[in-house]
């Protein structure tokens, strides 16, 4: 390929230029302009691109209604956690970029789905880039698919990648990862800006054209986002995140974006020595069992998706100086410092001097702000070393004027605790059920006083 086809564009104002610049001679941005590839014979300048327009014909246009509205062909991969997460299974031409740390389990998820639909009849291939063929046969006799039909292509030149889907015709195939991939055609390393967009919108156009179902596993930065260029995900169908702590076993593919199907659903996983299960029931999987209750920790019912969950919060204030530590493991840390003065100002409970520590136990990530008074209730009660009464749970946003606000689907949540034989609950007033739950006794309060007032009448 000669390096003349190589443009290079500004990602922001989308304007090119044949070498590289360090200023957009279009929008004068600086470092704005990252390798691309120009397609051969389509003039990919704006300008260009506007002259043209008195060229072409007027084209026909048709009314929504007329158009036939197609359902989505999907498969279910039979993982029902992935299928849940995916919206009730794998899309036809569908693209999907997973992420998640190193280790976390991507590639052995993918290969005991592309296993189980292998299994089904479908046709499926697994592109791995990071491992070799040797590697791969290794996990899959560990977990116990000794017989797999499933087809291994070791290769990262997108070319022949795309050649051999074509050939091979899967109705599935997963790319391992999409940061190995390179496009001979840029001059760009692996791994970088230009030759994972490039990448990817290639893949993405092999998937639309031919029907194939992709899934793309991506790198994750240090801070946990997906490595790469943001539009990745813009590309895409589907963004599924796989978190979860490596030191426990559970694991939690969560979908991020889905044009086929809800998000924020989640899958929860268990890593076993033979791979990853389902884990149907798992509402419960995120509270250490204590036989009694200890200080500093509450109950939190979250909400992940249309599940509810139930987490427990641990907090541990102690000691301090004249520079305290706040620490969130799983929960905003920013949002802490907010609870902290909330309930300084409003509740009279003071940890300027001291340092705080949070954690959701399990490894489980909380983003929802209706975590906020078990957070706080938490604090509390380590501060004052006092447990919060056995079977205790809480759910509510607190606002920065002290007033707790309801936490969507509460009367779910609610439902879900008294199922697990919880009994005593501190929720926002708007969240009371009108009649009451079966072996749930219900404060409903609307200022964080209130509540901790609640809390101390029960103990
Ligand atoms: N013998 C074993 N017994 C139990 N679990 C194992 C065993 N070998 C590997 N694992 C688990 O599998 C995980 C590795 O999974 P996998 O290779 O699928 O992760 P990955 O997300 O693809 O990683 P990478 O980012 O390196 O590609 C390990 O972190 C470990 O938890
Ligand atoms: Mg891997």
């Amino acid at each position: 390929m000669s390096r003349d086809k190589t443009l290079y564009t500004c990602s922001e104002c989308g304007g090119t230029t044949p070498k590289w610049l360090g200023r957009c001679p279009h929008c004068q941005a600086w470092n704005t302009l990252t390798e691309t590839l120009a397609e051969a014979g389509a003039a990919r300048n704006r300008y260009s691109q506007a002259g043209a327009l008195a060229l072409n014909a007027a084209q026909p246009v048709t009314p929504l209604s007329a158009i036939e509205a197609q359902e989505v062909a999907r498969t279910e991969s039979g993982l029902a956690e992935l299928d849940r997460v995916l919206g009730g299974g794998i899309v036809e031409g569908g693209v999907v970029l997973i992420g998640g740390d190193p280790g976390i389990g991507k590639s052995t998820l993918l290969l005991q789905a592309l296993d189980a639909l292998q299994r089904k009849g479908l046709p499926t291939l697994y592109v791995t880039g990071e491992e070799s063929g040797a590697q791969v046969a290794l996990r899959s006799r560990r977990l116990g698919l000794d017989h797999s039909q499933v087809q291994v292509l070791a290769e990262t030149q997108l070319e022949k990648i795309l050649a051999t889907t074509e050939a091979v015709q899967p109705a599935v195939a997963v790319i391992d990862s999409i940061q190995t991939v390179f496009s001979d055609q840029l001059t760009s390393a692996p791994g970088s800006v230009a030759q994972v967009r490039e990448c990817a919108a290639h893949l993405t156009r092999a998937a639309k054209a031919t029907g194939i179902a992709m899934v793309l596993v991506g790198h994750v930065t240090k801070e946990g986002a997906l490595a790469g260029p943001r539009v990745l995900e813009h590309m895409v169908d589907t963004v599924l995140y796989f978190e979860g702590d490596t030191h426990s076993n559970f694991r939690l593919v969560r979908a991020i974006k889905n044009r086929f199907g809800a998000v924020n659903e989640i899958g929860v996983f268990a890593m076993t020595e033979r791979g990853l299960k389902g884990v149907s029931n798992p509402s419960a999987i995120f509270l250490s069992q204590h036989s009694e209750p200890v200080p500093g920790s509450c109950v939190l019912v979250t909400l992940e998706g249309t599940r509810p969950l139930l987490v427990e919060i641990q907090a541990l204030v102690d000691g301090g100086g004249p520079n305290p530590r706040r620490l969130s493991v799983g929960l905003e840390r920013d949002r802490l410092a907010m609870l902290l003065a909330v309930l300084h100002r409003h509740a009279g409970v003071a940890c300027a001097d001291q340092d705080v520590f949070v954690n959701a136990v399990g490894g489980v990530r909380i983003s929802e702000p209706a975590a906020d008074l078990a957070v706080m209730l938490a604090i509390a009660s380590s501060l004052r070393s006092r447990a919060l009464p056995k079977g205790f749970i809480a759910f509510g946003e607190v606002g920065l004027a002290g007033e707790v606000r309801p936490a969507p689907r509460g009367q779910e949540r609610l439902r879900e605790a008294a199922k697990l034989g919880f009994t005593v609950a501190v929720v926002p007033k708007a969240n009371a059920p009108r009649q009451p739950i079966a072996g749930l006794e219900i404060h409903a309060v609307e200022r964080i006083e209130q509540a901790l007032d609640a809390v101390r009448a029960l103990a």
